[in-house]
């Protein structure tokens, strides 16, 4: 047996952090590379540099076996590994819908232009089709070791807040390889995966890419179609909840990301259809994914929607109305910010006049830096003192959680928007508090808090 293939993993963000350390567990030598100096110095004092559940104590024991180690360098990255993944971010352009690639070709150029020997270079990014045929012409004409030095796509799956589970676990493994060479490399890598049963495609590059973009576009439609039920919803006094929990039944359909309210948002969902759409043009067949263009807007809508809402219960204006608003983050259990559809909210209720306290129990910094202009607190109990309105923007626990008798003794007026179909209507209205959510009839305060088996609001399983 040749010795295990020594693995580089460039880009410690939430996917490259997540795979080295995953890697290191697995027994695998791995060299973590990032140009942020910052996060390398953490990451080597054994601290990950965001929230993710689990994460913390896989890098206690990835650093305890002695396999995983961090650098800033890349002459040490190209001497050091055999497979080098790349797992850098690529975010929405700052002029466009399309991705911004200059992280991702930058990390290919650097390892290329100093690799002289028989390597593979692994993209788990998210990029347009056709990114990997092209960078493999770059990198084999800046290699040393020229055509030696090939090029793989393996996409990557992972949820935030999940990110271990998906990573050690997935659905299903996907090689985009251009030889058997590479296939051989990236089945020696994820033999561990394998042997555990996890399914396997194999498919030419532009498929691989493809594959990725395909089911992140397939789980936002998803969304959005639920999201359009519940406008016609709110037009005829149905109730989306029911609704969703109905056809979650049907089992070709089924409940996963059916779930109403907000919408999606994060580092991924809405730039990965923008930029899709935004190739799919390029390439000539924009008609084929044009829904995608309504899909967005459908998400978006659901946001403006909640501030009609929520100034609806304020009475008729939110000029100097006290909103709580509870989440920050894109979703409960990640403190990432990006595209949030709670911080969104919470900025168009501002921008309208109220007075905004958010309270997030993990992404307050990171939603501070993103709008300084709002008010963070420390306690939901902080958030909700004296306020005309509360807004459950993210379904964290603690917010489904909370009990409406102690809330509502906190609280100016007993009025609450539940953005995320996470609370009972009939135990708040119970408690006096008028109730709305997106795509439901009004509650008003006061109805009777018996509620009848399999009845209640709560949507289906939860993502
Ligand atoms: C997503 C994909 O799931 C993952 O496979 C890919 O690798 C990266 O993008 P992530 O962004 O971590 O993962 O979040 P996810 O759990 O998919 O949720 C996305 C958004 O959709 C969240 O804002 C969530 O609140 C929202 N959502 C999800 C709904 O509004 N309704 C649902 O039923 C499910």
């Amino acid at each position: 047996n040749p010795a295990a293939p020594k693995v580089t993993v460039v880009g410690t963000g939430y996917l490259g952090a997540t795979h080295a350390i995953c890697m290191a567990v697995l027994g695998f030598d791995v060299l973590g590379v990032d140009v942020d100096e910052r996060k390398v110095a953490q990451l080597r004092a054994g601290k990950v540099p965001f929230f993710e559940p689990g994460l913390p104590e896989k890098l206690d024991r990835a650093m305890a076996t002695g396999r995983l180690h961090f650098t800033t360098d890349f002459d040490e990255a190209a001497a050091f590994g055999d497979v080098h993944f790349v797992c850098v971010g690529t975010p929405q352009a700052t002029d466009s819908s399309a991705a911004e690639l200059k992280y991702v070709h930058a990390a290919f150029a650097s390892l290329a232009s100093r690799i002289d020997r028989k390597a593979l270079l692994v993209g788990k990014s998210t990029v347009p089709i056709g990114t990997a045929a092209r960078l493999t012409g770059m990198v084999q004409g800046l290699s040393p070791a020229g055509p030696e030095l090939e090029l793989a796509w393996n996409p990557e799956f992972l949820r935030e807040g999940f990110a271990v589970e998906d990573t050690l676990h997935p659905d299903r493994l996907v090689f985009g390889v251009a030889s058997e060479w590479a296939e051989s490399q990236l089945r020696r890598i994820f033999h561990p995966l394998l042997a555990d049963g996890t399914p396997l495609i194999v498919t030419d590059l532009a498929t691989a890419e493809l594959v990725k973009v395909a089911a992140n576009s397939f789980l936002a439609t998803k969304i959005s179609f639920i999201n359009a039920m519940a406008e016609v919803c709110e037009a005829t006094g149905a109730d989306v909840s029911l609704l969703a929990r109905a056809l979650s039944l049907d089992t070709r359909i089924g409940g996963r990301f059916l779930k109403p309210g907000l919408g999606f948002g994060g580092g991924c969902l809405p730039k990965d259809i923008r930029a899709f759409k935004h190739r799919a043009e390029e390439l000539g067949v924009g008609q084929a994914v044009r829904f995608l263009g309504e899909v967005d807007s459908i998400n978006n809508r659901r946001r403006t929607r909640s501030v009609d809402l929520i100034r609806e219960l304020a009475g008729g204006t939110l000029s100097g109305v006290k909103v709580a608003a509870l989440g920050a983050a894109f979703k409960p259990n990640s403190d990432d910010v990006r595209d949030a559809p709670a911080l969104d909210v919470a900025r168009l209720l501002y921008l309208e006049g109220a007075s905004v306290t958010v309270y997030d129990p993990e992404a307050n910094p990171n939603a501070h830096r993103t709008y300084p202009d709002l008010d963070y607190v420390g306690s939901l109990a902080e958030a909700v003192r004296h306020a005309d309105v509360v807004a459950l923007l993210t379904e964290w626990d603690e917010f489904r959680e909370a009990d409406p008798q102690d809330l509502g003794a906190l609280v100016a007026h007993r009025r609450i928007f539940d953005g995320r179909h996470a609370l009972n209507p009939d135990h708040y209205t119970a408690h006096g508090w008028e109730y709305r959510a997106l795509g439901r009839p009004y509650q008003p305060a006061g109805r009777s808090g018996a509620v009848a088996a399999g009845t209640t609001g709560h949507g289906p399983e939860a993502p």
